[in-house]
């Protein structure tokens, strides 16, 4: 049955749930309108004829010595990646459109190049004079900095394989194609097929290899997620564009923690590492206003203080609005619940606005007794004195629970010259702190409300 060979299947372009029938509506992921006619895989073009049978090893002769790392040069890159490059790994880092992956990326590969080594910077999305004048304004001018502008994989792939470069960056996987694929590059049969070659090839040779990954426009790291399992790392590069703040995330580390985070700030010479990322976020001079206060999250294993603002105001229309910018909008609806029900104030009749400044996403639900605050201090029209600093989850009931971290967070918001900190009763049992700042514990949304505006 010949005419079965190359016969179309239509692939859903996030999930890859694939359908001999076009679907408007995925059944996989639910995506709408996510399905593009792809042609089957022909054969593997490449499959390796068994020229000999594999044997197992004993455990014990594996020889297995700590993976020696290479530092990028960039710190904050190094601690996300677990403390350095790992030779042979391959990482696939994924953000939005113009968020700066290229310029993270060259600026890794220039520390890596300053340092002798040999990089591969293989771009399919622009020129090699458009990377020279990126790389001239950056400050990379290394002899060992290769650049190559491809887009086929059997090229990337003879490059890998003929230069044996120290690290190899494919700007990016979308870009890249196999000629034996009828469907388009980005398409996710592409993605998928030039991601596993271009990652086996390179554990092949050894070389790290750093893929670049688009998301789509709803955030979610579609497509080049079909990759994930075979990548080592997964890193994401995270921000709203309107800040020049950049988090880079780990969502996926063999040769790590997934906790750590690197903080960043796109400026007019590339991307840079923010030292103090605290004293960055709150440096903007703090007038006393209603509606603000300051809260000390964790990201990754790091203290971060951060301002929490919260507008509430008459609503003109029939359906009040609420609106959360950094903050989970579910979790916000809780805490006006709380505040309803515990306190009885009235939010029915108010447009509530809450947003984390500097572009940051709260995950953790630390900040909670800081939105109140905020809310509470908005909505009466009250100050919070700007030496003072929140933290603390809420309960249901309007009781404040326990935060891990306690004694970084205190720490941290010490070294900044905060002269109170409300905390959750449960966490300050024994523990030592900065004479500098006192310590105010609390155990209910309504002591907090009490004792910062009484
Ligand atoms: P880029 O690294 O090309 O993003 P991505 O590869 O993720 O698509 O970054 C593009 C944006 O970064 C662009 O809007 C310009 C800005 N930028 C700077 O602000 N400073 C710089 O030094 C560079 C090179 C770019
Ligand atoms: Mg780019």
């Amino acid at each position: 049955m010949n005419q079965n060979k190359n016969r179309s299947v239509f692939v859903c372009q996030t999930c890859a749930y694939s359908s001999f029938r076009w679907l408007g509506r995925c059944p996989e992921c639910g995506g709408w309108n996510t399905f593009t006619e792809e042609t089957d895989m022909p054969g593997r073009p490449s499959a390796k004829k068994r020229s000999s049978m594999t044997a197992p090893v004993a455990i014990g002769q594996v020889n297995a010595k700590a993976e020696e790392r290479v530092s990028t040069s960039i710190q904050e890159f190094d601690r996300v990646l677990g403390g350095g490059l790992v030779p042979g790994s391959a990482i696939l880092i994924g953000g939005a459109p113009g968020i700066g992956k290229s310029t993270l990326l060259l600026q890794a590969g220039g520390g890596l190049a300053n340092q002798g080594k040999k990089v591969l910077y293989i771009s399919g999305e622009e020129s090699l004079q458009q990377i020279k004048l990126r790389a001239d304004r950056i400050g990379i001018d290394s002899e060992t900095f290769y650049l190559a502008s491809e887009t086929d994989v059997e090229q990337v792939i003879h490059l890998l394989e003929n230069e044996r470069p120290d690290l190899a960056i494919i700007d990016s996987i979308q870009t890249v194609f196999f000629d034996g694929l009828e469907s388009i590059p980005g398409n996710i049969s592409q993605v998928r097929f030039c991601g596993h070659r271009l990652i086996t090839t390179a554990k092949q040779c050894n070389v790290p290899i750093f893929l670049v990954g688009h998301v789509t426009k709803e955030g979610s790291l579609a497509g080049p997620r079909v990759l994930e399992h075979l990548v080592d790392c997964l890193l994401l590069l995270e921000g709203d564009g309107l800040h020049p703040y950049r988090v880079l995330r780990t969502a996926k580390n063999r040769f790590g923690s997934t906790n750590e985070v690197g903080l960043f700030e796109m400026t007019g010479q590339g991307i840079e590492q923010v030292e103090n990322p605290s004293a960055y976020l709150i440096s903007q001079k703090r007038n006393m206003a209603s509606g603000t206060v300051v809260t000390v999250t964790i990201e990754g294993s790091r203290p971060l203080l951060i301002e929490v603002q919260a507008l509430v105001t008459q609503s003109n229309y029939g359906l009040p609005q609420r609106t959360a910018n950094g903050y989970d909008h579910r979790r916000l609806t809780m805490l006006l619940a709380v505040l309803e029900k515990k306190i009885g104030m009235r939010f029915g009749n108010q447009d509530v606005f809450v947003n984390i400044a500097g572009g940051i996403r709260l995950q953790e639900p630390s900040a909670d007794l800081a939105v109140i605050a905020a809310l509470v201090s908005s909505l009466r029209e009250g100050m919070i004195p700007n030496n003072l600093a929140v933290v603390g989850e809420v309960g249901l009931t309007g009781e404040v629970r326990g935060i891990t971290y306690v004694q970084k967070r205190i720490s941290e918001a010490a070294r900044l010259g905060f002269q109170r900190l409300f905390l959750p009763k449960t966490s300050v049992n024994e523990l030592k702190h900065p004479e500098s700042i006192t310590l105010i514990p609390v155990q209910t949304v309504e002591q907090l409300i009490e004792e910062i505006f009484k």
